[in-house]
């Protein structure tokens, strides 16, 4: 989808359709969609006097205008309590409209900018959020399913136009929503990634896409086999591939808008393209949800495609561990003992819990880059999902300023992030009998025994570990969030790049 801010009079655009709005308890409309009710002959302010259009949040309503204007259709878009709504109300409504206006008969949409008028937000961030909206809202996998797909799910909104009346605000406008186009194509690519079967995503599928897209972007690549990570020491990683017939790929990304020393910051995805549990296998019920285990990688690789267009003033590098988890006969069994890059020795205890094994030596070699900070984002503990659902993620940290700096970017993506505690006493349940360390602790706390595991990788190095177990996949649409592969994550990174530029 096109999205374009013009200059002009919305009454007199030809688009299929134009979208205004209402605040819940307005009764007679001012603004763009004042313009149009007057144009209508105030058909909208009869269907709110008629008690048919309330302003409700979620509330869409289809007007047709019978050639009383160039457009053949008006919608009208409930925006609720004009003190209660916000830029993520605007980003979440960009999504519903898109989706509500994807049907066959509708290509082009005209819209006013919702919430820059009697919410009083700021007019380029309300571009911003209704561009990526937008974007995000209308995104669909559909990729296997050419044989079977009915012309209506075919259909997509082409083109949305935001029309402003003040042709002073359009140059800021335009970049505004310019950079959401940016953060939602990226999330997109991101999606599309986890949203990939494990067969046609392979870890040396999922390197050629990174190559690919990093090559598009005019980013650095690096896709380091399994020869050179041996040679670099990462027993931890290349343990979790040896029971798959397929070859892991460790994958790096760099970004030099500083063009200094090592790199300021350090993104660092699991990439697990298929997780059985290995010789802990998982049970049979739901296990196809593990094709996404790649999440992570996804997240921070579609990161720096984002960077790599907005350019900041920083260093970023980023890091995926890519393989599968297979119980085959060559695989890990539990008791045995691996040793990562820094030299830790680890019982493997549960071949199941295998992200930290890969992040592991991964953190070491962002390190050995240069990290002067790391997050790492993945899909590591079922355990994050009972204790926080699909409302937030988890944040755990060695550093205080760092998590608030990954808290506020977060905030900037319209995502809740909630901290867990790093408490010293959690320390003692990864101690092994014959290991410096095990991988899985006994009982409770799993989210944060998951972190525990990996803060010693990170040593003195401030690091944030986001465990997105439980909102890497959504069940249905909802606002910004789109069935399947969610996209969490994405923006929150990009937004830390580029509010952290020293
Ligand atoms: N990939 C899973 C975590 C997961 C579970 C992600 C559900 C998304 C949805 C991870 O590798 C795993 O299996 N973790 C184990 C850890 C346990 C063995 C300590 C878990 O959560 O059960
Ligand atoms: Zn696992
Ligand atoms: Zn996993």
């Amino acid at each position: 989808m096109e999205v374009r801010v013009q200059s002009g009079d919305i009454t007199r655009s030809t688009a299929d359709v134009i979208v205004v709005n209402l605040f819940e308890g307005v009764t007679s409309p001012g603004g763009g969609t004042g313009a149009i009710d007057k144009v209508l002959d105030g058909a909208i302010s009869r269907l709110i006097a008629l008690g048919d259009i309330r302003g409700k949040s979620g509330e869409l309503t289809l007007v047709h205008t019978f050639g009383r204007i160039p457009s053949p259709r008006v919608l009208v878009a409930g925006l609720g309590k004009s003190a209660e709504f916000d830029v993520d109300a605007v980003r979440n409504l960009g999504a519903s409209v898109a989706r509500y206006l994807r049907r066959p008969g509708i290509k082009t949409a005209a819209t006013i900018l919702h919430g820059a008028g009697i919410a009083g937000l700021d007019p380029a961030a309300c571009a911003r959020a209704l561009a990526e909206g937008a974007l995000l809202g209308s995104y669909r996998f559909q990729r296997h399913k050419a044989a079977s797909i009915k012309e209506d799910d075919r259909a997509e909104l082409e083109s949305l136009t935001i029309v402003e009346r003040d042709a002073a605000k359009i140059a800021a406008l335009t970049a505004a929503a310019a950079e959401g186009v940016v953060l939602a194509s990226a999330t997109n690519w991101a999606r599309d990634l986890a949203n990939e079967p494990a067969n046609h995503l392979t870890p040396t599928l999922l390197a050629e896409r990174v190559v690919a897209m990093a090559k598009a972007a005019g980013l650095e690549v690096e896709v380091i086999e399994r020869e050179e990570a041996e040679r670099k020491g990462m027993g931890s990683f290349l343990s979790v591939s040896r029971g798959s017939a397929q070859p892991p790929k460790l994958l790096r990304v760099s970004y030099k808008g500083r063009g200094g020393e090592g790199y300021d910051l350090a993104l660092v995805g699991k990439g697990i393209t298929f997780d059985t549990g290995g010789i802990s296998i998982k049970p049979a019920a739901n296990m196809e949800a593990m094709k996404a285990d790649m999440t992570g990688a996804a997240s921070v690789m579609a990161a720096m495609q984002a960077i790599a267009a907005l350019k900041p003033k920083i260093d970023v590098v980023a890091v995926a561990p890519c393989t599968e988890n297979m119980p085959g006969g060559n695989a890990t069994k539990p008791g045995d003992v691996v040793t990562a890059m820094n030299g830790r020795t680890i019982e493997v205890i549960n071949t199941d819990a295998e992200g930290r094994l890969v992040l592991a030596d991964a953190i070491c070699f962002a390190k050995e880059l240069g990290a002067r900070a790391i997050v790492d984002v993945a899909t590591l503990t079922g355990a994050v999902s009972t204790a926080l659902g699909d409302v937030c993620y988890g944040l755990l940290t060695n550093n205080d300023a760092l998590a608030a700096r990954v808290e506020a970017a977060a905030v900037r993506a319209g995502e809740k992030t909630w901290r867990l505690p790093m408490f010293k006493e959690y320390n003692s349940i990864l101690e092994s009998d014959v290991a410096d360390m095990k991988n899985v602790g006994s009982r409770g706390a799993g989210t944060i025994v998951g972190a525990k595991f990996l803060e010693p990788f990170a040593g003195d190095t401030p690091w944030v570990h986001l465990d997105i177990a439980g909102v890497d996949m959504a069940d249905k649409d909802k606002g910004w969030v789109t069935k399947g592969a969610s996209g969490y994550s994405v923006r929150a990174l990009v937004h830390l790049a580029c509010d952290s530029a020293p």
